[in-house]
Order: C-alpha cells, then structure tokens, then sequence
C-alpha cells in the first residue's frame, strides 16, 4: 500500500508525543487523570502533532525543541473531542467507551478542561524563544475561540432545515480545518520559517483540513464501525447538516427529500430510520460527489506548497493530503 510508509512514519513519531503527553498527565486524582489519559490510551491517527513535527522538519531537523508544541495540539484535540461527543451524545470512540460514558458528564467536562489546560502548559515550558511561545500561545487562544465558535455552528444546525453549502463550509472551516491550519504554522513558527512559508503552510492545513472533514461525513456515513472506531449514523440521529446529508437534501426527487427531512428532524429515530435516511442519501450519489469535493480540496492543499522545496517532510505532506481522502479510519 502506497499509505503504509507514511503511517508507519506517523506511528514512529507519535510514541514521542504520547510519552511527552503521558508524562505531563501525571496527578493524585485518580479518577480525573485517568478519564484524561483514556482515549490518548485508545489510539488516534495522531495526525495534528504529525503535522506540527513534518512542518517544523521542512526548515530544522531537532525536533526535541517542538516537541511540547506537538504534544500540546494532540492534548487540545483530545480536549476537544471528549467535550464534542458529550454534545453529540456519542457513546464510542477509538474503538472504547467515550469519557462521559464512562466517567459521567461532570468528570468528562472537568478532563477536557484539564486537558485544555495542560497544552497551554506544554507550550508555556517549552525551550522555543519567549516571543515565538508568545506568538504560539495568542494563536492557540484564538484557535479555541474559533473552534467553539464552528461547534455553535454545528449544533445550531441541528435545528435548521435550510442550512447552505457555504454555511456548512464555514461551519466545518472553523471546527476542524482551523486547527489543521494552527498545527502546521505552529511547525513553521517554532522553526523561526519566514512569514511566507508560515502562511503558506496554514493555508494548506487548510485546505486539506476541510478535506479531512469531508471524509469524516463520508465515513460517518458509510464507513465501517470497525475501521473507525466511531459509531455510524450518528449524524443521521442527531440531524446534523453533514456535506452528504446538504447534498442528498438538494437532489434527492420530492418524495426522498421529504423522508430525508421528516427522518433527520425527528426528535426520535429508530435504527430503521436511520437506515432508510443513509439509503436515500447513497441514492442521490452524495459519497461519490463527497468525495470527489474532498479530493478538490487535498488537490488544492497539495497546489499551495508546490513552490516549497522538495524535500522528505514536503513529500510527506503530499502523501498526508492524499491519504486523507483515501482513509477508512
Ligand atoms: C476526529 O479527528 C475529529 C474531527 C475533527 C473529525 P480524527 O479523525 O483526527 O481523530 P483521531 O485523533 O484519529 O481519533
Ligand atoms: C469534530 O466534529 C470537531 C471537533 C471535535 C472540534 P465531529 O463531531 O464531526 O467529529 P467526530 O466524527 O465526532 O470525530
Ligand atoms: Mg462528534
Ligand atoms: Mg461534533
């Protein structure tokens, strides 16, 4: 498989970043530190440090100096994901229980915010120069805001039967591709790159970001359980405004789009339910056009950094775009 060099490559990387982050979760409360270390414990791609290490190895090799840094997004990604699925009432997840379904809301809550806490931590100890960890940590802040921001977003949609393709682009830039973007400027911005190449590489953390969302409604949608982990259909139940759910929406006939919508605004689905609404969106042929939108996207993410260099971390980036589209898990 073309893949398996640069998971192997991801895999190598990422034990230095969880010995990084298990060390720095050490404390007294039991119960607390172990919901924080629970789905670090489970797996995860690990592809937001990845992205952090590769793009700092575009300009220097020593990658010790960025390794807090690296280890800091994956802590804020944890964070995330533990508060995202309390609210998208979500009961598995890297193949193990989620947090709250374990610990209960109150614990959960109490371990993203721990979480939350300890990658400013990480950033704040770091060797980088006090300016740059300045510069990191103002743009971590607004990364939070902007996230929670696209999570607004995101459950507000639930409610809405008319939510438009830019709105849903909007909603998923802020979510998820705004911190892919942090990610690989942060890698930039630790190496001291100039300020074109961190902008450059922002912009394809981007771009493959939104890509990488995409695929996630795809796999949602039409992925296997196994693979990802992640329970299918569960943005189905939840009525969430999904790129395959707005396009089956817009092209399903009358009588599809009318079930589809009685379906996913139903305060209860059953299991059928959900079944027929998945039905109606293959019917229309929104995996294929999800995809063939995602790939525009990772085409566009690989455009962005073709004036850069070649080299080993820039091949690697190009391999990353592609396999975001290509992933099952
Ligand atoms: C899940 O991200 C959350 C989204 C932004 C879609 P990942 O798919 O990177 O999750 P892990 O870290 O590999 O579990
Ligand atoms: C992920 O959104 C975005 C954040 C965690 C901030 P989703 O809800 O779409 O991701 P999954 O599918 O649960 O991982
Ligand atoms: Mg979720
Ligand atoms: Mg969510």
């Amino acid at each position: 498989m073309a893949f398996e060099n640069l998971l192997k490559k991801i895999k190598g990387k990422a034990k230095l970043v969880d010995e990084y982050m298990l060390t720095n979760l050490a404390g007294d409360i039991k119960e607390l530190y172990d919901a924080c270390k629970h789905l670090i414990k489970a797996g995860g791609k690990r592809l937001r440090p990845f992205l952090v290490l590769t793009t700092y190895n575009l300009f220097c090799d020593d990658i010790e100096k960025v390794l807090p840094v690296a280890a800091a997004v994956e802590l804020f990604h944890t964070f995330t994901l533990i508060h995202d699925d309390i609210m998208d009432q979500d009961e598995f997840r890297r193949g193990v229980p989620t947090v709250h379904t374990v610990w209960g809301v109150p614990m959960a809550i109490l371990a993203g915010d721990l979480l939350h806490a300890k990658a400013y931590e990480l950033v704040a100890k770091s060797n980088l120069p006090s300016e740059i960890i300045k510069r990191i940590i103002e743009e971590f802040t607004e990364t939070a805001v902007i996230i929670c921001e696209g999570q607004a977003l995101d459950m507000a949609f639930e409610k809405r039967k008319d939510v438009s393709i830019e709105e849903y682009f909007e909603m998923i830039k802020k979510k998820t591709a705004w911190l892919f973007r942090t990610c690989c400027r942060f890698g930039a911005m630790s190496a001291s790159a100039e300020e074109k190449y961190i902008n450059i590489l922002g912009e394809y953390g981007e771009k493959m970001g939104i890509a990488f969302q995409m695929v996630d409604d795809w796999l949602g949608l039409f992925g296997s359980e196994e693979k990802t982990g992640k329970p299918v259909g569960s943005d189905v139940r939840e009525g969430k405004k999904t790129y395959p759910i707005l396009y089956a929406l817009e092209k399903a006939n009358e009588e599809d789009r009318k079930k589809l919508l009685d379906i996913l605004m139903k305060e209860q689905k059953t299991e059928r339910e959900i079944q027929e609404a998945i039905e109606i969106i293959k019917k229309t042929g929104a995996d294929i056009a999800t995809k063939e939108l995602a790939m525009k996207y990772a085409e566009e993410a690989i455009s962005v950094i073709r004036e850069l260099p070649d080299s080993e971390a820039k091949a690697d980036l190009i391999t990353l775009a592609k396999f975001v589209i290509e992933r099952s898990f």
